[in-house]
């Protein structure tokens, strides 16, 4: 929920941003369809994230993403992303999916994944657990 304010307001501030230096190339933030709030992902399996596809600018056909995973703790705006293990580098932005294996982390109950093309789109919080 509270991610979902806080991409909302980043949306915002990239909007406004983008009118005032008409970059050639768009930002856009592609939307995060899976996992959904309090989806519960077991460490070890193979998960998909998916994403909307429907509207990527053409200039960011040919664009690779990067998937991270962090968390959030309600009432902050820290979303922990660990960069240091990256969930999917470098597959193409189109596929709308991209497989990953969770990770060992600690079980919590506020995992988010935050996909980025030219900048970062978070999921709801969900559960990961061993
Ligand atoms: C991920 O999505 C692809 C394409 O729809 C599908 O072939 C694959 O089985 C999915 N994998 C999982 C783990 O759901
Ligand atoms: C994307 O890649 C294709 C194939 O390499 C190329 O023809 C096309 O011009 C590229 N589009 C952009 C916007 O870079």
């Amino acid at each position: 929920m509270f991610a979902n304010k806080f991409a909302a307001l980043f949306t915002a501030l990239v909007a406004a941003a983008s009118v005032v230096s008409a970059a050639p190339a768009e930002d856009f933030e592609p939307h995060i369809t899976a996992p959904t709030a309090g989806a519960v992902w077991h460490i070890g399996s193979t998960q998909n994230v998916t994403w909307d596809t429907s509207n990527i600018p053409p200039s960011n056909v040919n664009q690779t993403g990067l998937i991270l995973l962090g968390y959030l703790v309600d009432g902050s705006e820290d979303e922990h992303l660990d960069g240091q293990h990256p969930l999917a580098v470098n597959f193409p932005i189109t596929a709308g999916y991209a497989s990953v294996v969770v990770p060992d982390v600690a079980p919590r109950d506020d995992y988010i994944v935050v996909l980025f093309g030219n900048s970062g789109n978070a999921s709801p919080q969900f559960t990961i657990t061993a």
